[in-house]
C-alpha cells in the first residue's frame, strides 16, 4: 500500500515509518521539522518537508493518490497547549482538517490517527479507563485529540473515510524527546547521563500508563486491518508514578543524584491508567515490553547517541 505518515521525522512517526517499510509498504513522509530531527528519517521513504497547515497539500495527494494516511504529526507539549491555544488548534485542529480534506478529496481509504489516552478522558472515574470511560479533556491539547476523533467519525459515517483513532498512553523509548507526554523519562535520563541534577515537580505521585514506543508501533501495523475501526486504547493498564521512573533511572544509569523536589506544576492530571482489553480482544494486541526493560533499551540508546 501506499502510505503517507505525517511527523514521521518524530519520535513514533519514524518508528512507523520504519516498520511500514521493513512490512514492504511505500512511504511517503511530510514532517516540517519543528521537533522531528531529519536523522530519524528512514531513507526508504520518501520525504516532504511540509507543514500540514500548508494549503497546497491537496495538489500532493491528488497527484500521490495514498491509500491511507498515518497522522501522528502534532504539537505535542500539554503545557504549550495551555500557555498557547491558539498556536496548539493552528496545527492540531485546523492543519489536521487540512490533511483530512485532502484525504478525502483525493479518495484516501483509511485515516490512522495518533490520540491520546492520557489526555482525552481527563481526569478518570475508574481505573484503568476503557473507551468508554467519559471523556472531559482537561487541557487544550486533549480537547484537539478529542475534536480529531469527532471530525474522523464525521468523515467515516458521511464522508466513507474511514479511521482508527489510537489512545496512546505515555509513549517513551528510543529517539523520544523531551516534549512529548512522556517527557520526563527523556529529561531525567539526559540529565542523569550528563552528571546533572533532576527536579521531581511536588511529591512525585503523580502517576502514568508508560507504554513502550515498539508496542505502540505494532498498534500502528495492526490499525492497516480493514477491520479495524473506531479508537482503541494502546496502554498497559499500569501506573507508574515519578518517583518510581526517578529511582529507576537512577539505577539504569549509575547516577549519585540525590532525590530533590520542586514546586508542583499546576494544573497536571493527577492519575491516568487505561485498559487494552478493547485492542487484544478483537485484534490479539498486547504490550511486549514490560516498563524494566524498556527503560533499560531507552537508557542504552541515550547512552549510544550522547556520546
Ligand atoms: N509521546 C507520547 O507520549 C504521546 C502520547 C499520546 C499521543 N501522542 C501523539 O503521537 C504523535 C507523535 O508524537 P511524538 O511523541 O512522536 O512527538 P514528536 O514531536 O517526536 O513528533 C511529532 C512530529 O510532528 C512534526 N510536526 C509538528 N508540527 C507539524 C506541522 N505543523 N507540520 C508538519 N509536521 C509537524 C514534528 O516535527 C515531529 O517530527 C503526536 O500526534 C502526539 O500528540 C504522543
Amino acid at each position: 500500500m501506499k502510505i503517507l505518515v505525517t511527523g514521521g521525522a518524530g519520535f513514533i512517526g519514524s518508528g512507523i515509518a520504519d516498520a511500514y517499510i521493513r512490512k514492504g509498504h511505500e512511504v511517503v513522509i511530510i514532517d516540517n521539522l519543528s521537533t522531528g530531527r531529519a536523522i530519524n528519517l528512514n531513507p526508504g521513504a520518501r520525504f516532504i518537508e511540509m507543514d500540514i497547515n500548508d494549503r497546497s497539500i491537496g495538489g500532493l495527494f491528488d497527484k500521490e493518490k495514498f491509500d491511507i494516511v498515518c497522522h501522528q504529526a502534532a504539537q505535542v507539549d500539554i503545557r504549550v497547549s495551555v500557555d498557547d491555544p491558539l498556536f496548539d488548534a493552528r496545527t492540531n485542529v485546523l492543519g489536521s482538517l487540512n490533511l483530512y480534506e485532502a484525504s478525502k478529496n483525493s479518495g484516501v481509504k483509511k485515516i490512522i490517527f495518533a490520540s491520546s489516552g492520557g489526555a482525552v478522558y481527563g481526569e478518570q472515574e475508574s481505573f484503568p479507563a476503557g473507551e468508554g470511560h467519559p471523556t472531559n479533556p482537561c487541557s487544550p491539547y486533549g480537547i484537539s485529540k478529542l475534536v480529531n476523533e469527532k471530525y474522523l467519525f464525521y468523515y467515516r459515517e458521511v464522508c466513507g473515510m474511514d479511521f482508527v483513532a489510537l489512545r496512546y498512553g505515555n509513549v517513551y523509548g528510543p529517539r523520544q524527546n523531551p516534549h512529548g507526554e512522556a517527557g520526563v523519562v527523556a529529561i531525567f535520563i539526559r540529565k542523569m547521563l550528563g552528571g546533572e541534577q533532576p527536579v521531581i515537580h511536588g511529591d512525585g505521585k503523580k502517576s502514568r500508563d508508560y507504554v513502550y514506543v515498539g508496542d505502540v508501533v505494532r498498534a500502528n501495523l495492526l490499525a492497516l486491518d480493514d477491520k479495524m475501526s473506531g479508537a482503541y486504547n494502546v496502554g498497559t493498564a499500569i501506573e507508574n508514578d515519578v518517583n518510581f521512573i526517578f529511582a529507576e533511572l537512577r539505577k539504569l544509569t549509575g547516577s549519585i543524584c540525590e532525590e530533590v523536589h520542586g514546586p508542583a506544576k499546576s494544573g497536571e492530571q493527577r492519575r491516568s491508567v487505561i485498559s487494552f482489553d478493547k485492542l487484544k480482544n478483537n485484534f490479539g494486541w498486547q504490550p511486549e515490553t514490560d516498563f524494566a526493560s524498556g527503560l533499560e533499551k531507552t537508557v542504552e540508546f541515550f547512552k549510544r547517541t550522547s556520546s
